[in-house]
């Protein structure tokens, strides 16, 4: 991407391509209301598809990794068996319900085995041994593997569904956004740091978070203001917000602000970080992404409601996870993905960006709790949104009309 001289501030008017959407004030009531989080766990979060992890992780057969969907209560066992499938299971033994595989990632020698009472399984989630065989009652073993979990691959992300009969294919899942980014150098980027957090607060207002860039000249001045926000553009507006269904893209404007001098060197050197390219990013990128195909552009946020967000430049992506835990509590896992370091200086380069990214959020994230607070205590009964807050207004439209569509679907049940 060229270095351009400073761009100019994009306008608003954004939200009123979307009239469906309106421009009102909306109800908090789904941000807190403990049976509104019930409904929605029926309607929306048991119907969705969730990224558990990348094929990378288990390149070989053998390789396995597990990983526990704090929301549901469910653990996953992931493995490549030898005919080069890859397999997904509930990590539960079908003796006593133990879990059968502790570790969190590995290579199995072909046999997982429980450490209650000894039973094996095999990469393909079959019964191999069960110790003391003679001593069941008949036991058929081939009906006692280990439990499938629905699983899809869509470019090198594994993704499983908490339901045992979906309620739409991944493929549908994804729709528009799922096609309109396939193309990305998602695989490159195969080196990967994780944090979690577990945050008092509403999965919405989690989403909502990265979701605008209203905030950042003030909320961030120090962190990513420097970097993400020219001084041409004090308001925080973004390029474009482009709306696919239940899902929705905010595409980041301009480039580097004016980075403080430790910035400037780190992200000088980490040459995937940011909007620094590198030679071999010189790609087309897909329609979804700089969809507007703007020269100012340096990042977007892809949101795949309703669980998981990618921030994403043309070298590296940050996935945002979230998984809501009650109607105001939230675990929040971010997963940065960049190239490996060729040199100790891009290295420093991707360890500075981690950490700012860090910091970030947790600016962030002491606000989202202050919030959550007002809406509990009913002090909030509405949110007023700007026009760049469009993401934010949508995610109310989608949750608000996708529950009025599971009432009448109750009503003709
Ligand atoms: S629970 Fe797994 S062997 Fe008993
Ligand atoms: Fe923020």
């Amino acid at each position: 991407m060229n270095k351009m001289a400073r761009p100019p501030v994009p306008g608003i008017g954004i939200t009123a391509r979307y009239p469906e959407i309106g421009t009102g004030p909306v109800d908090t009531a789904i941000y807190h209301e403990p049976a509104i989080y019930e409904k929605e766990m029926k309607a929306i979060l048991r119907r969705s598809w969730y990224m558990i992890g990348r094929i990378e992780q288990v390149a070989r057969a053998g390789d396995f990794f597990t990983y526990f969907m704090p929301t549901f209560q469910q653990e996953v066992l992931v493995c490549r068996d030898r005919n080069g499938e890859i397999n997904a299971f509930h990590n539960v033994c079908s003796h006593r319900g133990n879990v059968v595989e502790h570790r969190r990632e590995g290579h199995s020698n072909g046999l997982f085995m429980c450490r209650f009472h000894g039973w094996s399984f095999d990469l393909e989630g079959n019964l191999a041994r069960i110790r003391d065989e003679e001593g069941f009652f008949g036991l058929d073993k081939t009906c006692l593997g280990l439990k499938p979990i629905p699983m899809g691959i869509w470019e090198g992300f594994i993704w499983v569904c908490p339901e045992d009969e979906p309620y739409q294919s991944l493929e549908d899942f994804l729709g528009d956004q799922g096609r309109d980014t396939a193309g990305y150098a998602w695989g490159a980027c195969t080196k990967s740091y994780q944090t979690e957090a577990e945050v008092a607060c509403n999965w919405k207002l989690i989403n909502d978070s990265p979701a605008e860039v209203y905030h950042i000249p003030v909320l961030h001045p120090h962190s990513a203001a420097p970097t993400m926000m020219a001084s041409g553009n004090v308001m925080g507006r973004l390029l474009d917000v482009r709306i696919a269904g239940n899902h929705r893209t905010n595409s980041h404007y301009s480039v580097m602000g004016e980075p403080k001098p430790v910035q400037k060197l780190a992200y000088f050197h980490a040459a995937a970080a940011q909007n620094v390219a590198r030679d071999d990013l010189d790609y087309e990128m897909p329609v979804g992404i700089n969809a507007t195909r703007s020269p100012h552009w340096t990042v977007d946020l892809i949101m795949f409601f309703p669980s998981i967000a990618f921030t994403l430049s043309a070298g590296m992506y940050t996935a945002h996870q979230v998984w809501p835990m009650g109607p105001n509590r939230s675990i929040y896992q971010q997963r940065i993905f960049v190239r490996p370091a060729r040199t100790a200086a891009e290295r420093f380069g991707q360890e500075n960006t981690m950490v700012e990214f860090r910091d970030i959020v947790m600016e962030d994230f002491s606000t989202l709790e202050r919030i959550q607070r007002a809406l509990d205590t009913g002090q909030i009964r509405q949110f007023h949104y700007h026009d760049h807050e469009l993401a934010l207004r949508h995610q109310h439209h989608v949750v608000t009309r996708i529950l009025a569509e599971y009432d009448r679907e109750l009503e003709g049940a």
